[in-house]
């Protein structure tokens, strides 16, 4: 999902695509808007979106506010509280959202679905795509 947006992005403007262990308060300060992209996991963002977030977020804050961000989450059935503590997390950060948080399920309710590897539809890389080249064309044409 991450690697489609990245991809649209890309051929938008200038776009980074980095996990979340190896993004910095200085990656963020240095970037004009974001796309967040995690797993639900226990009806929360995944523990190490959260610990990006928990190490990123008293750093930054006051020197980002109104700069645009979307974000994507993959969940197996759910994704809405992911959703819910990354918009929660960016209006503390007073980040702008320009659309609405994509969630892609993967239907996985198992164990034995969960712990498979999973093929993303070409139809929701789409939706991935399109995310990313309409976060990062808005930003390269200073619509946001
Ligand atoms: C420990 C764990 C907890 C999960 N909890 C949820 C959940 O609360 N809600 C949900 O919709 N999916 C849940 N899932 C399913 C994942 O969101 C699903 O596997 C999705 O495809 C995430 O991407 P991944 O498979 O690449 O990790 C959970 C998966 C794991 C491993």
């Amino acid at each position: 999902m991450a690697e489609a947006a990245f991809k649209a992005a890309q051929s938008e403007t200038h776009t980074v695509l980095q996990h979340a262990s190896e993004t910095m308060s200085e990656h963020l300060l240095n970037a004009d808007g974001y796309l967040f992209a995690a797993p639900e996991n226990l009806a929360a963002l995944s523990g190490e979106m959260k610990e990006f977030f928990d190490r990123c977020y008293y750093p930054v804050l006051g020197q980002i506010e109104g700069r645009p961000y979307a974000q994507m989450i993959c969940a197996g059935s759910d994704g809405t509280n992911a959703a819910r503590q990354t918009a929660r997390i960016a209006t503390g950060w007073r980040l702008k959202e320009v659309h609405p948080p994509l969630i892609i399920c993967t239907d996985a309710q198992t164990q034995a679905a969960i712990l498979a590897e999973k093929t993303i539809p070409d139809a929701d890389l789409e939706r991935c795509s399109d995310l990313g080249a309409t976060l990062a064309a808005g930003l390269s044409m200073g619509v946001f």
